[in-house]
């Protein structure tokens, strides 16, 4: 009796939430896209409820539900798929099995996730690096790094640096046939933040011999300084990941102080004296004016959160904030946004200073695409969109490593 209250409850809330949100118009396979963000907002809702009785938290509850989705590494007819680990750090190798006269190029791959979720191992990730691997003849190597709130700011960083540098030495690239003059590092959501600061810290690094051809990042979310970019205000529910849940789960990598995320909703969360690092994220100035619309800049409040965060100044949490000087060495780079994405403006921003400093960008934007397509390629909630970003993203990988 209960447990089919529960169930009426759930598939009443389920109903309610398809109905009352709204999917942007020119979004396909809509009512596809409305059940998942349906789905979503009610493992959302349950999480918090969860942790409110003090069952579990709000990230053991996503973490659970996730863990229905990890594959195991097999292998077929044309890619070797197998689990290891360089150091401590669990990776997931695909090595093609066809013939190569040449030396191979290579992926790196940094899974998304707010640095609290996710592994290489769940399904949509397997399926694109093993097509990626099979498509390019590259090897792809998916990075287990280590997740908050367990394991918080900078142990993903340092763990993803480990996992390059690892895969560079000399004897490594040998055994699987690598060319390091054709190694790029990718990654979507706060993988892609990874991604970029490993790039940039490597090639910027004296003691780091080798040079990284490339980096691809998918929906990047570069920054924490402005929470009220247009991009935030015009995707607040979503579709998928909403403005709640991004700063909820991105504020666990820093702490699980629950002051953070809420004064970053006010966008009142930055330190006193990082007023100087507004220039790197203000909107008003770096984004196109079809993104501006009719918004509003108006200059966050500083100084409101005590104890204070100087973390929230590090470029490391928000590779926007990076200066020219370091961002001018980063090598040819790809960049995807979403139109109907939270963090679509830091994406552009970030396409902006680059190219202000010279590095060369493919920037595609998607204007039906939205946060988290492309782990939404396995069946029954696959969409036709998860499937061209992941081929966009292919694509570029084809012509340019
Ligand atoms: C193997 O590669 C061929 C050619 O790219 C492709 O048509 C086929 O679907 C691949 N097999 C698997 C299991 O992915
Ligand atoms: C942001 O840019 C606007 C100009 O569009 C300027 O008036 C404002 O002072 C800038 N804010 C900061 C914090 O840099």
């Amino acid at each position: 009796m209960g447990c089919k209250a529960v169930c009426f409850g759930l598939s009443c809330l389920l109903f309610a939430y398809y109905i009352y949100t709204p999917i942007p118009q020119n979004i396909e396979e809509r009512w596809k896209v409305g059940i998942f963000d349906a789905i979503m907002k009610i493992i959302s809702l349950t999480g918090t409820l969860f942790e409110s009785i003090g069952l579990m938290t709000c990230e053991e509850w996503f973490f659970t539900i996730m863990r229905l989705d990890v594959t195991k590494p097999i292998s077929d007819e044309n890619v070797t798929v197998l689990d290891t680990a360089f150091g401590d750090i669990p990776v997931r190798l695909y090595l093609p099995k066809r013939k190569s006269e040449k030396q191979r190029p290579a992926v790196i791959f940094l899974h998304g996730g707010a640095f609290v979720l996710g592994t290489c191992k769940l399904s949509a990730y397997d399926s694109m690096n093993r097509w990626t691997a099979n498509k390019l003849g590259a090897v792809v190597v998916g990075a287990d790094y280590r997740l908050a709130p367990q394991y918080q700011f900078p142990v993903s960083l340092e763990d993803a640096i480990f996992v390059v540098k690892f895969f560079f030495q000399d004897d490594i690239l040998a055994n699987y046939g690598v060319d390091p003059t054709r190694i790029c590092i990718s990654g979507d959501s706060s993988g892609g933040v990874l991604a970029t600061k490993v790039t940039e810290l490597l090639q910027n690094d004296p003691e780091f011999k080798n040079k990284i051809k490339a980096q691809a990042l998918i929906y990047p979310g570069l920054q924490l300084l402005d929470t009220f970019m247009p991009s935030h205000q015009e995707n607040k529910h979503g579709p998928i990941l909403s403005r709640d849940l991004a700063i909820k789960l991105g504020c666990l990598y820093l702490t699980k102080d629950k002051a953070l995320p809420q004064v970053m909703r006010e966008n009142q969360h930055m330190p006193r004296g990082s007023r100087h690092l507004f220039k790197f994220v203000n909107w008003s100035v770096l984004l196109p004016e079809k993104y501006k619309k009719n918004h509003v800049y108006k200059e966050p409040v500083l100084g409101k959160l005590d104890p204070p965060y100087p973390i929230l100044m590090d470029s490391r949490v928000s590779p926007l904030i990076t200066d020219d000087s370091q961002l001018q060495n980063l090598p040819l780079t790809y960049i995807l946004t979403c139109e109907h994405d939270i963090l679509r403006d830091d994406g552009i921003i970030y396409v902006t200073r680059l190219r202000k400093v010279g590095v060369q960008v493919t920037h595609d934007h998607i204007e039906d695409g939205f946060h988290g397509a492309l782990s939404l390629l396995m069946s029954p909630f696959h969409l036709r969109l998860g499937y061209r970003i992941q081929n966009k993203y292919i694509s570029w990988l084809e012509e340019n490593l």
